[in-house]
């Protein structure tokens, strides 16, 4: 039987829904590369990318067909390209498993690579119609809040509470209609930061709301974890020249400048550090190094990470070949360079 929640989510979609090309299909094919695309993307970011790719690609037999420095270039752009390439794959699996014809069955659609059971669950509910109840983190949210669930979502008991509380509320006659309602509704109504609880019509059915805590919902536990880091610096000078480089990683130092650094997993003496293979490329063909005995220790606190850095200060008489990604500047130089501000305390520290 319909849920007086599942009834007020559905109405509540009917009225409020965006129009988007993917909900005008049951084509599995369609739903599946939307909801790859929508995995790490906006909505806004994803539309273009699904229209120009299932034009160009517009079936399995067309994908599977491809090369995939085709399909990449359709995939330029949008980031975390594993997604291009299990597309890619699974197309060719279906080909190869299933005669190229979408599977139908809950356990085919989750075997084939790149899709978890919140894909499975959408391509199901969508395509065919099927009673799986899709958990995404709009859901989460909603869920969270609706029943005030304060276990943390990111646990395998919190993951296990939430598939229940998510079947339990499943339309089982219309899945396709009701998880699209839930997930929109998470979307645009129950949003993170600024519910729209006033104009809301399941405010008076929510706990959290009762409660006055939906705004904390869900629980997380990674949030709160912090994580240790142990950086090892290298501050090499040669001539009246150092080394640096611009980090590229997608973190929060992005496109700062640092010294050489070895990371390792825990803290390392420097004879430790001297044994590590980074420490050998790093110093690959250099025939003398004095390391100075004075090592600057740093503790550096960010909210989700405690950074041990240790800043060697060593003297070499010739670059080797470990040090071609690095960019050699003039010592006096190093101050024009962005860095952050735990490498900016080691430049205070030696009066750079
Ligand atoms: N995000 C993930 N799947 C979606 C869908 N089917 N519609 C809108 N946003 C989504």
């Amino acid at each position: 039987m319909q849920s007086a929640i599942s009834k007020t989510l559905i109405e509540w979609y009917k009225k409020n829904k965006r129009d988007l090309p993917w909900r005008n299909t049951t084509d599995a094919y369609t739903i599946w590369i939307s909801e790859i695309i929508l995995q790490q993307t906006r909505v806004a970011q994803g539309l273009d990318y699904f229209e120009r790719f299932i034009r160009r690609f517009p079936d399995v037999l067309s994908l599977a067909a491809a090369r995939e420095e085709e399909v990449l270039r359709y995939w330029q752009g949008l980031g975390y390209y594993s997604r291009a390439r299990n597309l890619h794959a699974a197309a060719k699996e279906i080909l190869e498993r299933f005669n190229g014809t979408f599977p139908d069955r809950y356990e085919d659609v989750r075997s084939l690579k790149g899709i978890g059971d919140y894909t499975a669950a959408a391509i199901c509910s969508f395509a065919y119609r099927q009673p799986y109840a899709v958990l995404d983190g709009n859901v989460y949210r909603v869920l969270s809040r609706l029943l005030s669930i304060e276990t943390e979502i990111d646990t395998p008991a919190g993951k296990r509470l939430f598939q229940e509380a998510a079947f339990s509320l499943l339309d089982e006659k219309e899945p396709d209609i009701y998880n699209q309602a839930i997930m929109e509704f998470g979307a645009l109504q129950c949003t993170p930061q600024q519910p729209q609880c006033l104009s809301c019509p399941l405010a008076g059915n929510c706990l959290a709301h009762e409660k006055g805590i939906e705004k904390s919902l869900p629980h997380k536990q990674g949030k709160t974890s912090v994580k240790e880091r142990f950086f090892n610096y290298f501050y090499i000078q040669n001539k009246g020249s150092v080394w640096i480089h611009k980090r590229t990683g997608n973190d929060i130092w992005k496109n700062l400048f640092e010294l050489p650094l070895i990371e390792t997993d825990k803290r390392l003496s420097l004879e430790e550090l001297q044994q590590t293979e980074a420490y050998q490329k790093l110093f690959a063909d250099v025939q003398r190094i004095v390391i100075s005995s004075s090592v600057f220790e740093a503790k550096h606190v960010l909210s989700h990470r405690i950074i041990y850095a240790s800043f060697y200060t060593i003297e070499i008489d010739a670059p080797g070949s470990g040090f071609s990604e690095y960019r050699k500047i003039a010592t006096s130089e190093i101050d024009d360079f962005a860095v952050s501000r735990l490498t900016l305390r080691f430049l205070e520290h030696i009066h750079v």
